[in-house]
C-alpha cells in the first residue's frame, strides 16, 4: 500500500459508497478549499481510501476518512489515520479531534485512542459526536478553544448558541 498525496481519483470513493447522495465533487473541493490536506491509500494503481485533515490552532482536525467498501477491514483506515495524525504531530498538534455523525465509526475510533467528549447538535443535520485523542496531558481548555473556529468552517451557519454549548460542554466534562 503506498500513501500519497493525490486529489482528482478520490471522488469516486464517496459516490461508490453512498450512490444515492449524488455528487461529490464540489465536497471534496470544499474541504481543499478550506486548507484540509490530503491522502490517498493506493493499490494496485487505484485510489481505495483517503484521508482529509487539517490543523486548528493547537489541535488537528480530521475531517472525512473513507475507505472503499471491498477493502475495509485490512488496516487500510487505520494507516490514513495514522498517517494524518502523525503529520499534524510533526506540525505541532497537542490533540487531534474528529466528529461522526455515524454510530458504526464511533468503536473505530475509540478502538484507535479517542474519547466521546460532546454531542454536537445541528438543526439541520442533526446530532454528530466529537471524539478526542490527547497527544500528551489532557487540557480540554485547548480543545474548547478550537471549537469556533473549527466550527464555523465547517459548519458556516452555525449558531452562536450551539458553539457556546459545545464549548462549555467540553469544559465541564470531568476528565
Ligand atoms: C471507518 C473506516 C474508514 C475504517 O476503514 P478500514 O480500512 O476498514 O479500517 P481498519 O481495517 O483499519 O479497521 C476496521 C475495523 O473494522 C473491522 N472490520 C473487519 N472487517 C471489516 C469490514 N469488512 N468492514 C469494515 N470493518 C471491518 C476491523 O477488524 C477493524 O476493527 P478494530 O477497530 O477492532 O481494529 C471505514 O469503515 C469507512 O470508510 N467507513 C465509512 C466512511 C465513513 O463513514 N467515514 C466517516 C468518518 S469521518
Amino acid at each position: 500500500m503506498l500513501i500519497k498525496n493525490e486529489v482528482a481519483q478520490i471522488v469516486a470513493i464517496p459516490t461508490e459508497i453512498w450512490p444515492n447522495y449524488g455528487d461529490f465533487d464540489d465536497e471534496i473541493r470544499w474541504y481543499i478549499y478550506r486548507g484540509f490536506d490530503i491522502n490517498v491509500a493506493v493499490e494496485d494503481g487505484q485510489v481505495i481510501g483517503f484521508v482529509m485533515y487539517r490543523r486548528f490552532g493547537e489541535g488537528g482536525n480530521i475531517g472525512w476518512l473513507a475507505v472503499k467498501e471491498d477493502y475495509r477491514g485490512r488496516g487500510i483506515g487505520t494507516a490514513l489515520l495514522k498517517a494524518a495524525e502523525e503529520t499534524m504531530l510533526t506540525e505541532g498538534a497537542k490533540f487531534f479531534f474528529v466528529d461522526s455523525d455515524s454510530q458504526s465509526n464511533w468503536q473505530f475510533y475509540v478502538r484507535r485512542g479517542y474519547e466521546k467528549i460532546a454531542n454536537i447538535y445541528l438543526p439541520d443535520e442533526g446530532n454528530t459526536q466529537l471524539f478526542v485523542k490527547w497527544v500528551g496531558e489532557r487540557n480540554p481548555e485547548k480543545l474548547a478553544r478550537v471549537m469556533r473556529p473549527w466550527l464555523t468552517t465547517v459548519y458556516e451557519s452555525i449558531d452562536e448558541e450551539i458553539i457556546r454549548d459545545v464549548e462549555e460542554r467540553i469544559l465541564s466534562k470531568q476528565i
